[in-house]
């Protein structure tokens, strides 16, 4: 079957290339599955750059969620062959979703509703998970409360921004350029600042009358999380979910203990299944009532897979990109 492959760390464009490569085994807990569209995310760029925590052995298939259909089970799966399911793949193994065939975790696969097309399917899980288990499970967000998110216009933020706005928040979203910010406007942002033209603390300190606001998520790491935890209010509570900007960054023990307020980590492969059907199940139910909808901006073809983690690791993508597979390697949907 063919797959992309790192076979060296780099950029994207250089690191990655297409191989002809034997049908992967699901092991114990996998399913493996006939891939229709592929969800990329900037981890599949870390990885490409050999700077995600997981470094398989090179050289390894990148791509963390997809939505396909299982033609093989290993041993203690529940999924029946045959069934269409979106779901976290086996990335951390070097058996991720830009392939033909992907290995997935039965634990984090979940039927795909008939009516969801391929590209939402592709790119629904990881972003709306991470953003219920920080918006609800971690930071109990109300819905008289103000959201900063951060990195707004990437594929986390997106949901982040979506969600938020399902359960009743205000908004503020922070992105770098007119058309994300615009973007984030059409996602439901109440306020979206333009980090290129304005320092977004002053601003979201101006807009709260220098309250600050109730809860921040912060995909993005580095000085955007010092100025960031800045504008938390009191009793206020600072996502940790990712490092986009390339670091993690650490908090000011003074400045949360000035504030009555908490830093809390967010990280769905923490979680165990029971919790996370149960989020899966929230919302799918949040979509079909249209409260929350697809946050996928861009489906492209199989072999435009590297130009997109290339534009994706440039910051000149919006939402969430899907690789189209089945149909651009096998010629209709399915088949
Ligand atoms: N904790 C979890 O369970 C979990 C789950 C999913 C993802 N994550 C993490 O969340 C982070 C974001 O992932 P994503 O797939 O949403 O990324 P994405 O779609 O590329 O969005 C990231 C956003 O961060 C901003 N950014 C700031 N500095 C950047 C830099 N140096 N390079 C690239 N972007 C930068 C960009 O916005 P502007 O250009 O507008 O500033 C970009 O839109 C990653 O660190 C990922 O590992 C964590």
């Amino acid at each position: 079957m063919r797959a992309w492959q790192i076979q060296r760390y780099a950029e994207p464009l250089e690191a990655l290339s297409q191989a002809e490569v034997p049908l992967p085994d699901p092991g114990p807990g996998e399913l493996r599955l006939r891939v229709e569209a592929a969800g990329l995310g900037l981890p599949d760029v870390f990885m490409c750059r050999g700077q995600y925590a997981f470094r398989p052995e090179l050289p390894f298939t990148p791509g963390q969620e997809v939505v396909g259909r299982v033609t093989a089970a290993g041993a203690e799966t529940e999924t029946d062959l045959g069934s269409r399911v979106m779901a976290v793949t086996a990335f951390f193994r070097g058996l991720g979703g830009l392939a033909e065939e992907a290995l997935a975790l039965d634990a984090a696969a979940y039927p795909a509703p008939a009516e969801m097309d391929a590209a939402t399917a592709a790119g629904f899980v990881i972003p709306y998970h991470t953003a219920y288990l920080g918006l609800v499970t971690r930071g109990r967000l109300q819905p008289d409360e103000t959201l900063l998110v951060l990195g707004a216009a990437g594929g986390t933020g997106a949901a982040a921004i979506q969600l938020a706005k399902a359960l009743g928040a205000r908004v503020i979203a922070v992105a770098g350029g007119e058309a994300k910010v615009e973007a984030c406007r059409e996602w439901g942002a109440d306020l979206a600042i333009d980090h290129e033209r304005a320092s977004f603390a002053e601003v979201v300190m101006d807009e709260t009358r220098g309250l600050g606001v109730n809860c921040i998520y912060d995909p993005v790491g580095g000085s955007a999380f010092a100025a960031a935890l800045e504008c938390l209010a009191s009793e206020g509570r600072l996502l940790a979910v990712g490092y986009a900007s390339g670091a993690w960054s650490d908090a000011s023990t003074q400045a949360l203990v000035r504030r009555n307020a908490s830093v809390l980590g967010v990280f769905v492969g923490a979680y165990t299944k029971p919790l996370l059907d149960e989020v899966h199940s929230a919302l799918l139910d949040l979509w079909r009532r249209g409260a929350i909808r697809s946050i996928v901006t861009r489906s492209v073809d199989w072999s435009d897979a590297a130009k997109a983690l290339h534009e994706l690791s440039l910051r000149r993508t919006s939402g969430k990109t899907v690789v189209r597979v089945v149909e651009s390697v096998h010629g209709a949907p399915n088949a």
